[in-house]
């Protein structure tokens, strides 16, 4: 049994508390679903700055009522330092997930994404160690390895940040390093490669490729790819970033005080993930007639990107079970429903 079978076995008969903020979000949202189907208790923080109700009353149709009881939302900003001490009272495991994700975003709203991002973080950040928690596990981003060209993505080795995202994200785990020398605070930094999967917004000006593209292919409108389709990334399904927080969270200290790519190790150009939705829309039955659109580069995107996940593997057990193919074909009827 891997390491993760056992773990969850475990914990579904031990009740921890967790805090997860940006609940509302795509990630966060799947979190608390698996966290909520462990019987666990879990508090979450969000302000609904990208997040849904929707997706809240999503996973509150997937547990049962007593499961459902488990769960305490706070409404709040991580801006609002007494948002998050009130949200860190008591718990064992945070689940840092909420940001302001996107590189364009930041681009045009450096300001913001900053407040949110670096801000935001270190409120946290402050909270959880006056709370005492158990650890501090944290969404830090595959952004952060920037113009350094080598592949795949071995955590030591990072290059430039390319968007003010990207250095929000960096600082992000240069404070939780500094906390964890000056006050033996215990932070993982999770550095997620593309994730996909269910929840994850369609909409909006900033709107991850997966979604938009599905979106847009089962409309038949067109599908716009920036660059020559060359482009390339390591798509990581939505299980497998679960199953690294929930292992990150509760790992021995030895692997704390750490960042971990998370992602599968793969490297899947644009071209093909156009060909890979397709024929996985089409096994759903939508046939999508026409050729993608190619225009200009994207400021601010990293060219290639696929991860090395041997830290995470070693120190944290992880063993991602879901490749592109199976994610999109697990979460295909998601999509189509929504
Ligand atoms: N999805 C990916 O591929 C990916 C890749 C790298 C890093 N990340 C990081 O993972 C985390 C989760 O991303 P996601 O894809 O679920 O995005 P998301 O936008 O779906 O979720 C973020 C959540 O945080 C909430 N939030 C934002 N600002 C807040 C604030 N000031 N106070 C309280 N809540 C706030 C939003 O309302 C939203 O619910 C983010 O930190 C993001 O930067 C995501």
């Amino acid at each position: 049994m891997n390491k993760y079978k056992s773990f969850r076995e475990l914990l579904a008969f031990k009740a921890e508390s967790w805090l997860i903020t940006g609940v509302a979000g795509f990630i966060g949202s799947n979190l608390l679903e698996h966290l909520l189907k462990l019987n666990q208790r879990v508090i979450g923080l969000d302000n609904f700055a990208t997040g849904h109700q929707t997706n809240l009353n999503d996973v509150q149709s997937l547990v049962s009522p007593e499961q459902w009881s488990r769960f305490t939302f706070i409404e709040g900003d991580i801006q609002n330092s007494g948002d998050c001490a009130r949200a860190c009272e008591g718990v064992d495991y945070v689940l840092h997930q909420a940001a302001l994700g996107s590189v364009p975003r930041s681009l045009n709203d450096p300001i913001t994404t900053n407040a949110a991002n670096i801000t935001g973080f270190l409120n946290m950040l402050v909270a959880a160690r006056d709370a005492g928690v158990k650890s501090f596990t944290y969404a830090a981003s595959s952004s952060t390895y920037g113009d350094h060209p080598a592949l795949p993505k071995v955590e030591e080795n990072i290059g430039k940040p390319l968007s003010p995202y990207a250095v929000t994200k960096y600082v992000n785990e240069l404070y939780a390093e500094a906390f964890a020398r000056s006050y033996g605070f215990k932070a993982i930094g999770l550095r997620y490669f593309n994730v996909f999967g269910k929840r994850q917004d369609p909409d909006g000006a900033y709107a991850a490729v997966i979604p938009k593209w599905i979106a847009a292919m089962v409309r038949g409108e067109d599908v716009f790819i920036n660059g020559d389709g060359e482009t390339s990334r390591d798509f990581c399904f939505i299980e497998n970033a679960v199953q690294a927080n929930l292992l990150a969270a509760t790992a021995e200290d030895s692997a704390k005080n750490e960042v971990y790519n998370v992602a599968v190790g793969d490297r899947t150009t644009l071209n093909d993930l156009f060909a890979a939705l397709k024929s996985a829309l089409a096994e759903n039955g939508v046939v999508y007639k026409k050729e993608p659109v190619c225009r200009d580069f994207r400021p601010g995107d990293v060219r290639h990107s696929q991860a090395d996940i041997g830290k995470a593997a070693s120190k944290l057990g992880y063993a991602p079970e879901y490749r592109i193919r199976e994610g999109l074909a697990k979460a295909m009827p998601w999509y189509l429903e929504n």
